[in-house]
């Protein structure tokens, strides 16, 4: 299993926040948001992880993480996304790095407190996303079930929620996903939608819906960033890091200062 974090975008709704920097290196209590994802998919056993980014922060994001994982045995990559085409366009992004091994991919934005460790391992093909119920369900894509509980369907921030579960930012497919995304044509609001490969997936009876557990925030919008920031402290959540990534970061801050004091000198 492969693993891309999709950190790119235009973030318009924390304008002026991230005209300086990315939404994914904005703070969230202690480190930098894409800590977050980078954990989960770390936590899921993960060890090849692609980050795409947007062309202007992608020196920051190389600055960060370019290589404070090698000695862990993680391995990142970092592709520029051009243009913000929508969410599918990961898997065209990412199909080299994909090759023709199957993929999880997670939003840049979207933090969890649920550890993805046995849905990784149990996959055996097909797609399997995650839902939460929401009480705003205008703004997801919303999960349609019958009245036995089957998905019949997968709708895009729908006028009339047909349910409250929204599907979350983490999504693992089979090797399939790369040629799905490519058949794409964007939707009415121009972007290439992951809620169309999770229909296909759907309509080959091969989706698997299941539940998050526990916390799940996006934290796009100054309110929800707050929110976010706040629950990880008063709920802990930021002492639920792999303990690798814990000792990633010391390291990194050791030798900042130590670069620091060279400079002073
Ligand atoms: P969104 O929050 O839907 O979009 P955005 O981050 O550009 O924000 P805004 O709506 O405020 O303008 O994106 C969800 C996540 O996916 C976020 O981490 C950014 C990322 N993303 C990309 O990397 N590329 C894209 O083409 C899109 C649409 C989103």
């Amino acid at each position: 299993m492969k693993g891309i974090i999709l950190a790119g975008g235009t973030a318009t709704r924390l304008f002026p926040l991230t005209v300086t920097t990315s939404k994914q290196l904005l703070p969230v209590y202690d480190r930098q948001m894409i800590f977050y994802p980078l954990n989960n998919l770390i936590k899921a056993g993960i060890k090849n992880i692609l980050i795409i980014v947007s062309p202007e922060h992608s020196g920051q994001f190389l600055n960060l993480l370019g290589s404070i994982f090698e000695k862990y045995g993680i391995y990142l990559e970092f592709k520029v996304q051009k243009v913000p085409k929508g969410l599918a366009d990961a898997f065209v992004i990412g199909e080299s790095f994909i090759d023709n091994n199957n993929v999880a991919m997670i939003l840049g934005d979207n933090i969890f407190e649920d550890n993805f460790y046995e849905a990784v391992k149990n996959f055996k093909g097909g797609g399997k996303i995650f839902a939460k119920q929401v009480k705003d369900p205008k703004r997801f894509g919303m999960v349609e079930f019958d009245k036995d509980r089957k998905v019949v369907s997968i709708e895009e921030k729908p006028a009339l929620p047909k349910s409250n579960y929204a599907v979350t930012g983490v999504y693992v497919y089979d090797n399939r996903v790369v040629d799905v995304a490519k058949s794409l044509k964007p939707s009415d609001r121009g972007e290439v939608e992951v809620t169309d490969i999770n229909n296909w997936y759907l309509k080959q009876g091969e989706l698997e819906v299941a539940k998050v557990e526990g916390e799940w925030l996006d934290a796009g919008t100054f309110d929800s960033l707050l929110e976010a920031g706040n629950i990880v402290k008063d709920k802990g959540l930021y002492k639920n890091f792999d303990p690798l990534i814990d000792k990633a970061i010391e390291e990194y801050n050791i030798e900042l200062k130590r670069l620091a004091k060279k400079k002073l000198k």
